[in-house]
C-alpha cells in the first residue's frame, strides 16, 4: 500500500456546539445551536413557518447547552486525543463565546481566554489545533434581528470576529477554515447561514446572497490571516458528496453534472478560484433568478480575486446516485444531500450510504480541478453503540468503515493527490447536528450520556481508540 506523507496530519474534528456545552457561562451569548431542539425531528420543527427561535424547556430538550461538557473537561479529553497520538486536533471557536450578540464593539475576553487554555494545552502535546472560525453556530441576535447570513452587514461581523480571533491565535496555530460545510445551505440553509422560513430559507436567491456575503467575509478573512502570517494556511470547508448518474443514460449524466456543479462544485469555485464560475447563471435561472438580483458590488469581487483559500477542507459521508429517468426509483430519504437508492451501497443507520471508494473519488476530483491541497476534515460512521458492564464498547462495525476509508485515501495517494491529513468526526461521542441525539455516536471514546441528557459524563475508550492510536503510530501502514 502507498506510503502516508511524514508530516500527515492524523487526528480528530468537533465542533464547539457539539461538545462544549457551557452554553451561558462566563459571558457566552445565545447561538443558533442553543435554541434547536433535540431529537430526530429536529429538522421538521426548524422548517415549520412558525418556528421562531424562542427557547421554550417546557416543549423541548436543548442538548447542546451541556455538549459533552467539553468545557469544563478539556484537559481530560485533550489527554486522551495525546494518548491517541493526534498530530492535530480541528474544533471551531464559538462565535457567541467571542461576540456574544454577534454585533458587540468589543470581544468578551472571558471567552478568549477559553480559546487561550485550549490552544494551548495542545501544544503541550504538540498537537497541531485547526480551527473552524464558524460552524453552525453564528450568534442567534445575528438571526432574529439582521435576518441571518443574506444581510450584507454580517460581513462586517464576521471580518471582525476573524481578526480578533487570528490576531489573537495566529502565531501558535497555522491551520484554519472560514466556514464548516458552506454548501449545505442548498439543502439546509438554517445550520450555515441562519436561514428558516419565516426569514427566507424557501427562496434560494435568499441562499445564494447568503453565500455571497459569506465569500466574501471568507475572503476578507483570508486577506487578514495572510497579513498576519503569510505561511499560515487557510481552507474553505465543503459538505462534498460524491455525485453519480444512476446508470448510463446521458439524461442521468448530464443531471449529474448539474447537481455536481450545483451543490459540490459552486462554493468551492468561488473561493478557491476566486471568480463566479461559467455556469453561475445556468444554476441561477435553474432557482428563477439572475446572478444580477444579487448584492454584488465591484469591490466584493475585487476582495474574492485577491484572496482565494489555501487549501480545501471537506467532510465526506456519503455519495449519491441521480435519476431523473425512473420516477419509480426509492429515494435516499437519510442522505441529507438527496439522490435516489444506489442499488450497491449500504446505508448507515441513520440512511447515510457508505462508498468508501467514493472518497477516493471525491479527493480525484477535488485536487484534479483545483491543484491545491486537500484535507478530510470530518468522515465517520454514525452508530449506536452499545456499552458492556464495564462502560467498554466493542465498536468492530466503526474500525471496518474507518479502515475502508484509510485505504481509500492511500489509493487517492497513489493517484498522485496531496491529502493533507485525516480527522474523523466526532473523535469523542458528542451531540448530532443533524439530529440533536448523543445516541448518534462517532468517537473513539465514549461519553456517558443519553438522549434524555442522564449519565455520568464519563469519558471510556472503545476498541477503536487502541486501534485509531495503532493506525497513527505505524503512519497508516498498520490498518
Ligand atoms: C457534518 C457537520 O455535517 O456532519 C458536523 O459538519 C456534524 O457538525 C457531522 O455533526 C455529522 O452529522 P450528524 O448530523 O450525524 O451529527
Amino acid at each position: 500500500m502507498t506510503k502516508f506523507p511524514n508530516d500527515f496530519l492524523w487526528g480528530g474534528a468537533t465542533a464547539a456546539n457539539q461538545l462544549e456545552g457551557a452554553y451561558d457561562e462566563d459571558g457566552k451569548g445565545l447561538s443558533i445551536a442553543d435554541a434547536l431542539p433535540g431529537g430526530p425531528e429536529r429538522f421538521s420543527i426548524v422548517n415549520q413557518a412558525n418556528f421562531d427561535w424562542k427557547i421554550d424547556t417546557t416543549k423541548y430538550k436543548y442538548p447542546n447547552h451541556k455538549g459533552i461538557d467539553h468545557y469544563h473537561r478539556y484537559q481530560e479529553d485533550i489527554k486522551l486525543f495525546a494518548e491517541m497520538g493526534f498530530k492535530c486536533y480541528r474544533f471551531s471557536i464559538a462565535w457567541s463565546r467571542v461576540f456574544p450578540n454577534g454585533d458587540d464593539k468589543e470581544p468578551n475576553e472571558a471567552g478568549l481566554k477559553f480559546y487561550d487554555r485550549l490552544i494551548d494545552e495542545c501544544l503541550k502535546y504538540k498537537i497541531e489545533p485547526v480551527i473552524t472560525i464558524s460552524h453552525y453556530e453564528m450568534p442567534l441576535n445575528l438571526v432574529t434581528e439582521y435576518g441571518g447570513w443574506k444581510n450584507r452587514q454580517l460581513i462586517d461581523f464576521y471580518e471582525n470576529y476573524a481578526s480578533v480571533v487570528l490576531n489573537r491565535y495566529a502565531k501558535k496555530v497555522k491551520y484554519w477554515m472560514t466556514f464548516n460545510e458552506i454548501n449545505s445551505a442548498l439543502h439546509f440553509p438554517v445550520m450555515g447561514q441562519g436561514l428558516v422560513k419565516s426569514n427566507g430559507a424557501d427562496e434560494k436567491k435568499n441562499i445564494y446572497q447568503a453565500w455571497h456575503n459569506q465569500f466574501v467575509a471568507g475572503a476578507k478573512a483570508v486577506k487578514i490571516a495572510h497579513e498576519i502570517r503569510p505561511d499560515l494556511m487557510i481552507g474553505c470547508m465543503l459538505l462534498y458528496a460524491t455525485t453519480y448518474a444512476y446508470d448510463s443514460n446521458p439524461a442521468n449524466q448530464l443531471a449529474a453534472l448539474k447537481e455536481n456543479q450545483a451543490f459540490n462544485q459552486f462554493c468551492g469555485d468561488v473561493q478557491v478560484r476566486g471568480t463566479y464560475p461559467a455556469y453561475t447563471e445556468s444554476v441561477m435561472n435553474r432557482y428563477g433568478f439572475s446572478f444580477k438580483d444579487l448584492d454584488v458590488t465591484a469591490d466584493d469581487l475585487k476582495v474574492l480575486k485577491e484572496n482565494p483559500v489555501d487549501y480545501i477542507g471537506f467532510s465526506y459521508y456519503m455519495s449519491t446516485a441521480i435519476n431523473v429517468t425512473d420516477k419509480s426509483l426509492e429515494t435516499a430519504n437519510g442522505n441529507l444531500v438527496g439522490g435516489v437508492k444506489n442499488p450497491f451501497l449500504k446505508a448507515s443507520d441513520w440512511g447515510w450510504q457508505i462508498d468508501p471508494t467514493g472518497l477516493r473519488i471525491a479527493l480525484n476530483e477535488l485536487y484534479n480541478r483545483y491543484q491545491k491541497p486537500v484535507f478530510v476534515v470530518e468522515n465517520g460512521l454514525g452508530a449506536v453503540d452499545k456499552p458492556d458492564e464495564n462502560n467498554f464498547v466493542q465498536d468492530d462495525y466503526r474500525i471496518s468503515y474507518l479502515r475502508k476509508h484509510i485505504q481509500a485515501i492511500a489509493g487517492a495517494l497513489e493517484d498522485g493527490v496531496d491529502v493533507m491529513g485525516y480527522t474523523p468526526w466526532g473523535c469523542i461521542d458528542l451531540v448530532s447536528a443533524s439530529t440533536g441525539q448523543m445516541s448518534k455516536r462517532y468517537g473513539f471514546i465514549y461519553v456517558d450520556l443519553d438522549d434524555e441528557g442522564h449519565g455520568s459524563l464519563n469519558r471510556y475508550k472503545k476498541a477503536s481508540f487502541n486501534w485509531y492510536q495503532k493506525v497513527i503510530e505505524t503512519n497508516g501502514e498498520q490498518l
